[in-house]
């Protein structure tokens, strides 16, 4: 039978247990504070250490994601693993997943991957199953799992971040029902941003980078409002709430200026203050009070767009059911998806399940030097027989870690 309904079941955020301030980070480089804080918007910047990998983040928020929403793990028929960040040329990071999580052998299993757009393109793959019949009343899982690494002293540092977002798809959502024919799709070969096989760190071109994803934007954002056929289906009066990418919290302010021009239907100069006014009220509306969570964990590449979605969700009051809202998703290289969803009914009773800021009060705050110290681990940390990696090193008090690569099989701790 089809679907008629399908969407976002469960969520959870699963994040490294340490972090570095932004002050301190600008300081030790010599950078005004006000540069990270206001003009990128970041307060705080997650950090995994060597022990807390693509993996064990991973399957740590979708551990969370279904003891929080009582789903049995032998419910789920397809696990996807979004990534840009992962572990092995051909071995997927989601069957690693697939047995620590103890999921059915008959689940199919793979991972995603188009930078920040990963889970966007996993999300949009479990939406297929479901609607085409072949669930047969089974859930997808589709987990977004990265560590965003420039290095240390380049311009991209302040715009790192790791962690996981998990979401269970299913024809019974009880967070958000998914426009399942609305999908506005844009792809272009561009080298804003890319990771050869040869380097764990992303090499950039920054500024490039942010026309190419407002690029992105206005192409994925017309093709919507082409296929949605009424322009009301799309318009942002209707919604209560506008979700972006957010490498870093200024750019879900760009994204949503340039989300206005193109509703416009062109662009919007600081000397029109009309408009600029309404572009600004609008972000403090609809953008800004749901950015808190990016703002402390920083990027977290393909769950971004999720962690704010998840920011939303966890304070809906019954006032929020029933709202329409949009999702910007942006993968470097690039490709893009704009959509459309709306909370269910009944989506505010669950707002508890998904909070995670009891997880991230708990997180150790890291020196600058031994956040240095962490990156020169990092490196030596995927060595084949190279030092076993102890969690007591970091302090960590997590279930699941990362512990070294012995005859170049990866190992898990417990
Ligand atoms: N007080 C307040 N604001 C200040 C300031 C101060 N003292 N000093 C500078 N600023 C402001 C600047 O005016 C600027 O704001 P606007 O963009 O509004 O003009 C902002 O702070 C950043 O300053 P710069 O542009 O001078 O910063 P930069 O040249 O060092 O680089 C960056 C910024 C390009 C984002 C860089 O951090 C980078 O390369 N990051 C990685 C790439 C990236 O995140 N790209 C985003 C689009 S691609 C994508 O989304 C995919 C992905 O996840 C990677």
């Amino acid at each position: 039978m089809v679907a008629s309904t399908v969407g976002i079941d469960a969520m959870a955020f699963h994040g490294p247990e340490c972090f570095v301030d932004m002050v301190e980070l600008a300081t030790a480089r010599g950078v005004d504070p006000g540069k990270y804080t206001k003009g990128l918007g970041q307060l705080e910047m997650a950090v995994a250490t060597p022990c807390e990998d693509t993996v064990s983040l991973a399957t740590v928020a979708a551990r969370k994601c279904l003891t929080a929403f009582d789903i049995d793990p032998q419910e789920i028929g397809t696990l996807i693993v979004g990534t840009e960040t992962g572990v092995d040329h051909s071995k997927p990071v989601a069957v690693y997943v697939h047995e620590l999580l103890g999921l059915p052998s008959n689940c199919r299993t793979f991972e995603t991957k188009h930078a920040c757009y990963g889970a966007m393109a996993g999300l949009t793959s479990a939406i297929d199953w479901i609607v085409a019949g072949r669930a047969r009343g089974k859930k997808a899982l589709i987990v977004a799992s990265d560590i965003a690494r420039y290095g240390a002293g380049t311009p991209g540092e302040p715009t790192q971040g790791a962690g996981a977002v998990a979401m269970v798809v299913s024809e019974t959502p009880r967070l958000l029902a998914l426009d399942k024919e609305v999908f506005g799709d844009y792809t272009r070969q561009v080298m804003d941003f890319w990771r050869p096989l040869y380097s764990k760190y992303a090499f950039t071109d920054g500024h490039y980078s942010i026309d190419c994803y407002l690029d992105a934007l206005s192409g994925a954002w017309s093709d919507a409002a082409a296929k949605a056929g009424s322009h009301d289906r799309v318009a942002m009066r209707n919604l209560n709430a506008c979700f972006y990418h957010v490498p870093f919290v200024k750019m879900a302010r760009k994204a949503h200026h340039r989300h206005w021009e193109v509703e416009l239907g062109r662009s919007i100069s600081r000397e029109d203050e009309e408009h600029a006014m309404k572009v600004t009220d609008s972000f403090e509306v609809l953008v800004s009070p749901w950015l808190t969570l990016n703002a402390i964990v920083g990027n977290i590449y393909t769950g971004s767009l999720f962690l704010a979605l998840i920011d939303y969700l966890r304070a809906a009051d019954e006032s929020r059911e029933g709202g329409n809202i949009s999702m910007f998703s942006y993968g470097s290289g690039c490709g893009a998806a704009f959509c459309f969803a709306k909370v269910v009914e009944g989506a505010s009773r669950h707002a508890g399940r998904l909070d995670p800021s009891t997880a991230l009060a708990a997180r150790r705050k890291l020196a600058i030097a031994e956040y240095e110290e962490i990156l020169a681990a990092y490196d030596a940390a995927d060595a084949n027989d190279g030092e076993h990696l102890s969690p007591a090193r970091w302090k960590l008090r997590g279930d699941l870690f990362y512990i070294g690569t012995r005859n170049h099989i990866r190992q898990y701790y417990p």
